[in-house]
């Protein structure tokens, strides 16, 4: 899918004006590519090579995210032999150890997800040092790394989206729903469980703020009765959910996942309790997975919030591809987060499936 034909399907999400047109979509898809491929026309992007490191495969959405971005990269002239995507199986010395490999092979590119943020000013060195150009993703460094690129004109960047909007959309999800339907316990508050994702992540940081935020911002009163550390998985989320259903039973009004892969685990137990989303509980996440879409459109999840993968990734390979023509990049390049409730579940399940 290209950059121009999402963004327009994204404009039509956000604004319920969501009208299908298949054919015209596919016309827009050739007409953005040929247009991307003739901004790369002094370079041959076929011989070039592109160097992806994945903090872990198993990852839900960062399989969607490098799925999209190596077909993307392939429909802009990358060969697709020329694109290395690796898994850091979650582990920062084994993906330092990819990074010194990508060097050796003198890949022309880097684009690079990182297992700790916090590794960022190291990575960034050697990279620099080897005169290769570097696209982070996903996992945002901090300002003061950022600066650097900054401050010494590297050929650095970071593309994504900023985590608070996410978290003030999930806080929404559940502050429109009013006060009267929450408040099963009739203590007067929103009390609420969270379960964060990896904890050195800026996303988990800021979801986990940004959410609550969003309620007391509406003018409700929070209560929170557990916060755990999920790392943004399924079956770990389950567990933690199951342990608090047990603990605080039917206080427990929200449940607030940092993403959707944890929000499944959690519906898994709340069902297993004998809740009912909608009902006597609410749940949100993050991400847009499409078993999540299914279950908004069910009602068995209260809402989402969609992490666009195809507008980041797209964004990360034509930032590769701007290093490589010389164009070169602003050193942050943004993206928005949707809102996703029942109405537009459908739209954006059309998109991503
Ligand atoms: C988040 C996403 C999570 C997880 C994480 C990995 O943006 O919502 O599901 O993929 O990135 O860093």
């Amino acid at each position: 899918m290209k950059k121009r034909f999402v963004s327009m399907f994204l404009a039509a999400v956000m604004a319920g004006t969501m009208v299908a047109a298949v054919p015209v979509m596919a016309e827009e898809a050739t007409e953005a590519a040929t247009e991307a491929a003739a901004a790369a026309t002094d370079v041959d992007l076929s011989d070039k090579k592109v160097g992806v490191c994945i903090y872990q495969f198993s990852d839900n959405f960062m399989t969607l995210f490098r799925t999209e971005l190596e077909n993307y990269l392939v429909e802009l002239g990358f060969s697709k032999d020329n694109i290395t995507i690796v898994d850091g199986v979650n582990d920062q010395a084994t993906q330092s150890g990819q990074i010194d490999s990508f060097i050796a092979d003198k890949v022309d590119v880097l684009i690079i997800n990182p297992v700790n943020s916090s590794s960022a000013a190291t990575i960034t060195d050697k990279v620099v040092e080897a005169g290769i150009p570097l696209v982070y993703i996903n996992r945002e460094p901090d300002a003061d790394e950022e600066a650097r690129w900054e401050e010494n004109n590297w050929n650095v960047t970071y593309v994504g989206c900023d985590a608070r909007q996410s978290g003030t959309f999930q806080g929404e999800l559940i502050a429109d729903l009013g006060l009267d339907a929450i408040d099963k316990n009739g203590n007067g508050k929103v009390d609420y469980i969270m379960i964060e994702g990896d904890p050195e992540n800026v996303d988990a940081q800021y979801r986990t703020e940004f959410s609550v935020k969003a309620l007391e911002d509406a003018g409700l009163e929070v209560n929170e009765l557990d916060d755990q550390v999920g790392n943004w998985d399924q079956a770990t989320a389950q567990q933690l959910v199951a342990n608090s259903l047990s603990q605080y039973g039917n206080d427990v009004e929200v449940v607030f996942c940092n993403n959707d892969a944890m929000a499944l685990g959690a519906l898994q137990s709340i069902e297993a309790a004998g809740r009912t989303v909608g009902e006597d509980i609410y749940l949100v996440g993050v991400d847009a997975l499409s078993e999540a879409l299914e279950d908004v459109l069910a009602g068995t999840m209260t809402g989402t919030v969609f992490n666009d993968h195809f507008s980041q990734s797209h964004s990360a390979a034509d930032a590769a591809v701007r290093y490589l023509t010389g164009e070169g990049n602003e050193h942050y390049i943004g993206c928005d987060y949707v809102k996703v409730t029942k109405d537009n579940a459908q739209d954006v399940l059309d998109m991503v499936k």
